[in-house]
């Protein structure tokens, strides 16, 4: 997989990606990852890409041109040119599951008060927003999109498993609780049922307590559950 990402900030983008996990992905050839500079093309002497926005109000606006000069550059026949904005659909795990079987993404990330719309029109096939907030610019949103993205291609974690069995494989499902030694920690012990080698009832409370946390923390998702269950 390769990944293009466009953006004022190269180095906000790059630098979650540059580590850990997603580190030992790009070195093992899984995916490639590319930050570029809006500014260089930049079609202006003082090397300004935005302007202020028509009708008035605050903030700066995106100008098309180098966004244009830019996306035509980068974008192949295979690409799918995707844009960060809180006004996008909010990024979900299926989601990152899809796009992780895309051979190349552009990745354009937005700042100030948008981009100008004849470029979403025109040359972005869809549009993420990583969720209901505003972050200063769209290359932290971009760093997350392609965490979430990477560390789903074949070979990026260690234990295949542990992308299976987390929160969100089941989307209408958190994890349970997880423990580990010791298992008196100050008092407080781990729940005998993980000591008993028993793993029949381990997975059936595992299920229960997954439910019981979802309740808790996210009622949200059990409503889409019965929703799409009925
Ligand atoms: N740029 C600024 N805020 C954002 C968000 N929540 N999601 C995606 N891009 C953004």
């Amino acid at each position: 997989m390769k990944i293009d990402i466009l953006t004022l900030f190269p180095e906000i983008a790059l630098s979650p990606l540059s580590d850990s996990i997603i580190q030992r992905a790009r070195d093992a050839g899984l995916v490639e990852i590319q930050a570029h500079n809006l500014r260089d093309w930049s079609q202006d002497k003082h090397n300004r890409v935005d302007d202020t926005p028509c009708g008035g109000g605050p903030g700066m606006v995106l100008q098309p041109g180098p966004l244009h000069a830019a996306i035509s550059e980068l974008k192949q026949e295979n690409t799918r040119v995707i844009l960060m904005t809180p006004q996008g659909r909010q990024l979900k795990q299926a989601h990152s599951r899809a796009l992780s079987s895309k051979s190349h993404l552009l990745i354009v990330c937005g700042h100030y008060e948008g981009i100008d719309h004849r470029i979403i029109e025109t040359l972005i096939d869809e549009e993420i927003s990583i969720g209901d907030y505003v972050l200063t610019n769209g290359a932290i949103a971009a760093a997350v999109l392609c965490d979430s993205i990477i560390r789903l291609l074949p070979g990026a974690l260690g234990d295949s498993q542990s992308a299976i069995e987390e929160s969100f494989t089941d989307p209408n499902l958190l994890e349970a609780p997880c423990y580990t030694r010791p298992v008196d920690f100050q008092g407080m012990k781990v729940p005998d049922i993980l000591l008993s080698g028993h793993h029949k009832n381990i997975g059936k409370w595992r299920t229960e307590q997954a439910l019981a946390r979802t309740l808790a923390n996210r009622p949200d998702l059990r409503e889409n559950a019965s929703d799409s269950e009925n």
